[in-house]
Parts: structure tokens; C-alpha cells; sequence
């Protein structure tokens, strides 16, 4: 298979992680017989600093043209701490997803058992944990009406959501419970907002469609609470967009490992996958990041863009082995050797390379 893949490293450590999630795909293509084309592109800071500009118009029509998109991180600190800066990296992101139209976000969270202790929170909470947060990306409150007004002393930002918007998210997250535990909790605040009656009123007509699955609506408070408390109990959780942000993040801290998940943004042109976390400025350039989660990114990719199950299975199967044979970066190595970022790359691509690896996972 051909497969058109837009690259964007990005800022921070986004470089150096994406570099070993190529190695691992190019490996994988070569296995298989596929051949990739790679694009790369600028985005966020470096791309501000390359073209004033944060997602440029070249950089989206490279996406446009691309079957999927492998994503880094954006980020830097000299704008972290100017609050007037004309044009910030993040705004590259929130562009990029609105111009792809990247309406939803899955965000896998699950429990590596030979990390489990790795977590914050008790091992008996957090076995068995496989959820998927599914966030609204290009709508609500990110993208509604905003401004200020008496002399801006009053400021303000509006959740505006449609139904059709709710209801491809929604229809994404039945499919994938049905794909899973067939279970699905739809998470609002619809004792309060009257966005949040639209998702519950629009997914409870929806349910007759998929009657296998078992829809519950909760709160987001109360689901803050209770995805720490006994995160197991979830499989596929949909939800808009300020609230999928809050509790991706809390979600993320559960498996104790940040620097292993992936997610991808499922879009109506073409989709993307990235690492949760972010740019890491304090690591850039030392090749000491930790590039699983965007190798697990690439597995996503496969999978989710292409189709391709055994790929996907293969790559997560040798960042199993990466895990248990401790060939990690420093973040995983507690007192054993550390690896660099690129002997970690270099390792896992080898390890694919061996013609007796097989799917495991
Ligand atoms: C994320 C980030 C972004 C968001 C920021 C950087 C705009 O936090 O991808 O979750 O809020 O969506
Ligand atoms: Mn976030």
C-alpha cells in the first residue's frame, strides 16, 4: 500500500520524538511492502519564527494532500508568560484542527502492568482501566462567540453547540463501544447548561440505533471524582470540548505513564495522531524524551487511518518488549540505564526488523 503521511515535529522535544516514530514506521513499511511518501511541514513556533504564522497555508495543504498526519508537540516558553504576544503557537492548534475539520479526539487511557506502579494512585483502583475519552474538538466554547465589553472590564466566551456537531461525535463513540465493552457514558452538565441538554437530548435519540449499547449520562463533577475513584468502570466516554480537555488530562495521570499515550483527531478531510504530552522545552534537543507514545501514535495511525491491524500490533507488541527488556529513556528507567530518545527509536525499529516478530497485542 502507498501511504501519504504530512510530518510535523513541531516545537520542544516534538522533533526528536517524531524521528523515532519514523524509524519505526519506515521499519514497519519495509516489512510489509508498503511504501511511504513523508511530507514534513513547519507548525507552531517554528513555524511563527520560519513564516509569522503558526499553522501556514503550506503547511495545510500539505495535510490536505496527506492520507494522515503525525504530529508532535507545540510550545515554547517565551510565550508562555506574555499574555500580548500577536500570535501564539497555540493557535496554530486550535486552526489546524478548525481548518481539518479534526471533530474529535480520542484519547485511549489504559494501565501498562509492568508500570502499574508508576501511577499516582492505588494499583487496585487502576487495574483493568481501558477507557477512551472521545473530546469534541472543533466546537463549543473554543470556538464560540467571545469579546469584551464595558471598556473590557467585562469579557466573555460562549458554548455554542449544534445537533449535527453532537451527533457525529456521538455516533463515533457508539461505534467504538460497539467495537469494545459496549458501554458509553455521555458526560455534560445538563443540570445547568443548556448545551449540555442538547448533547444529552441529541445522544438519547440516538440510542435506539444502537441498542446493544448501554448509554449512561453523568455529570462532569461528578465524573472528575469518579474516574480517579474507580476508573475501570468506563469504556468509552463522549464528551464537548472544555470539559474533554479537563478530563483528558486528569485521565492521562491514571496509567502513570504520560510520556506512553497516544491519541488521535479524527477529522473530515484527514485524521491525526499525536502524543498527549507536550513540548517539553526543558528537554529539547538533549535525546532524552521518552518517544513512545508517539511511536504508539504511529500504531494508532496505522489502525485508525489505514486500516492496517498487524502493523498497528506489531509496533505496539515491540514497545511491550522496549518495556519489559528496559530499554527506555530516562523518565521509565528508575535506577537502571537510562537510553537516549534515539536508542530507544533505534532499538524498537531493529526489533521490527527481526524476522521473527510477530503479533502480540
Ligand atoms: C490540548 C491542549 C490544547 C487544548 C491547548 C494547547 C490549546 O491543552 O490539546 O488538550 O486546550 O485543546
Ligand atoms: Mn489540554
Amino acid at each position: 500500500m502507498e501511504l501519504n503521511i504530512a510530518l510535523l515535529p513541531g516545537d520542544g522535544i516534538g522533533p526528536e520524538v517524531v524521528g523515532q516514530a519514523v524509524k519505526v514506521v519506515d521499519a514497519v513499511a519495509e516489512k510489509f511492502g508498503h511504501k511511504i511518501n513523508w511530507t514534513s511541514a513547519l507548525t507552531g513556533a517554528a513555524a511563527i519564527d520560519a513564516v509569522g504564522d503558526p499553522y501556514p497555508d503550506a503547511t495545510h495543504e500539505v495535510c490536505m494532500a496527506a492520507d494522515a498526519i503525525l504530529f508532535g508537540a507545540i510550545g515554547h516558553p517565551r510565550y508562555d508568560n506574555d499574555p500580548k504576544a500577536p500570535v501564539r503557537p497555540e493557535q496554530g492548534l486550535l486552526k489546524m484542527r478548525k481548518k481539518l475539520g479534526l471533530f474529535a479526539n480520542v484519547r485511549p487511557t489504559f494501565t501498562f502492568p509492568s508500570l502499574i506502579d508508576n501511577s499516582p494512585l492505588k494499583r487496585e483502583r487502576i487495574e483493568g482501566t481501558d477507557l477512551i475519552i472521545l473530546r469534541e474538538l472543533t466546537g463549543g466554547i473554543y470556538f464560540g462567540e467571545r469579546g469584551r465589553k464595558d471598556n473590557g472590564d467585562t469579557a466573555f466566551d460562549t458554548c455554542t453547540y449544534t445537533r449535527e456537531e453532537v451527533q457525529r461525535l456521538a455516533k463515533l463513540g457508539f461505534e467504538m463501544a460497539m467495537n469494545r465493552r459496549k458501554k458509553l457514558c455521555c458526560v455534560d452538565k445538563a443540570n445547568v447548561l443548556e448545551s449540555s441538554r442538547l448533547w444529552r437530548e441529541t445522544v438519547q435519540d440516538m440510542e435506539k440505533d444502537f441498542p446493544e449499547v448501554a448509554v449512561s449520562y453523568e455529570f462532569v463533577d461528578a465524573v472528575a471524582m469518579r474516574l480517579v475513584q474507580w476508573p475501570s468502570s468506563y469504556d468509552v466516554i463522549i464528551t464537548e470540548n472544555l470539559f474533554g480537555d479537563i478530563l483528558t488530562d486528569e485521565a492521562s495521570v491514571i496509567s502513570g505513564s504520560m510520556g506512553l499515550m497516544p491519541s488521535a483527531s479524527i477529522g473530515l478531510h484527514t485524521s491525526l495522531f499525536e502524543p498527549i504530552h507536550g513540548s517539553y522545552p526543558q528537554a529539547a534537543g538533549k535525546d532524552i524524551a521518552n518517544p513512545l507514545a508517539t511511536v504508539l501514535s504511529a500504531a494508532m495511525l496505522f489502525e485508525d487511518a489505514f486500516g492496517l491491524k498487524e502493523e498497528a500490533g506489531i509496533i505496539r507488541s515491540v514497545v511491550n518488549k522496549s518495556l519489559a527488556e528496559g530499554v527506555v529513556t530516562e523518565d521509565l528507567a528508575g535506577t537502571n540505564k537510562a537510553y537516549k530518545t534515539s536508542e530507544v527509536g533505534d532499538w524498537l525499529a531493529a526489533q521490527i526488523g527481526l524476522p521473527e516478530t510477530a503479533e502480540t497485542s
